[in-house]
């Protein structure tokens, strides 16, 4: 046998053993070329991912995994930034559900870190008395309770208008109950939710 046979066997035995390992810093450098050092996101398209909830986290990447929600195509940030776009729904695709474990739990561990950004503050008031009507039962504590209810409260406002989009036309599956009310909402209406949660910067 020679050297690339002998290379080739070693491989082929390694490989059950490695597929189940969760090579935790590879992922985590994946994610955080776009989602930030340990998770807070630097751009205002690309949510944080720290401090989310740990079923939110799964549910979310398991949910991109069979397109339950869609992918918006997106440059790398950080490191080779030459790579060519991709998408939550290709990267998701790649993970294993142990990956998906590991990932969450980590994640979920690390603190929140609200974004700087601007709002109005003569709307907040507005934003505020929406959100106690008709979100606060699902995302608690004005909106900064990481739950099943993902935390709204200092999440970057053009990242949640963008999803947001996809909740009236039901390609981004949530409750009912929201799904009918963000679809009655004008767009004042929701400004001003957002301005409430852009608000919170602590
Ligand atoms: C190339 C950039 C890029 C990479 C790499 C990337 N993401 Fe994302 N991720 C995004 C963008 C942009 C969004 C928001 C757009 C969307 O939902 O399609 C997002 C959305 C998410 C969400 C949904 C957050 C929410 O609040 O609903 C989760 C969870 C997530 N990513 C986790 C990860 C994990 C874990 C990794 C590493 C395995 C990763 N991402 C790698 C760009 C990236
Ligand atoms: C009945 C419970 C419920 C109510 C009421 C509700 N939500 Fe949600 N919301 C959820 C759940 C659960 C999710 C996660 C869905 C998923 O898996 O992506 C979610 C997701 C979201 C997201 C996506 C967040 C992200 O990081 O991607 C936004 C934005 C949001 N909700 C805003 C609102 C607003 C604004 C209201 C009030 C008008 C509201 N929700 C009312 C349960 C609720």
């Amino acid at each position: 046998m020679n050297y690339i046979n002998i290379s080739m066997l070693a491989l082929a035995l390694c490989l059950p053993g490695t597929a189940l390992a969760v090579d935790i810093e590879a992922l985590t450098a994946e994610c955080e070329s776009c989602h930030g050092p340990d998770g807070v996101s630097a751009h205002s398209d690309v949510p944080s991912i720290s401090g989310q909830s740990k079923d939110y986290l799964d549910d979310s990447l398991h949910s991109f995994q069979v397109w339950g929600r869609p992918c918006i195509k997106t440059l790398y940030r950080q490191g080779d930034t030459s790579r060519p776009k991709t998408d939550m729904c290709k990267i998701a695709s790649g993970l294993s559900d142990e990956d998906i474990e590991a990932l969450s739990s980590l994640y979920s561990g690390k603190p929140f870190v609200a974004a700087t950004q601007d709002f109005d503050p003569e709307k907040v008031a507005t934003g505020a008395a929406l959100h106690e009507k008709h979100c606060e039962s699902c995302h608690s504590n004005g909106g900064s309770q990481a739950g099943r209810g993902p935390r709204l409260a200092g999440q970057w406002t053009p990242y949640l208008k963008a999803t947001l989009k996809f909740v009236p036309t039901g390609e981004h599956l949530v409750p009912p109950m929201m799904e009918r009310k963000i679809g009655d909402f004008s767009d004042e209406e929701l400004n001003a939710l957002m301005d409430f949660y852009a608000s919170q910067q602590k």
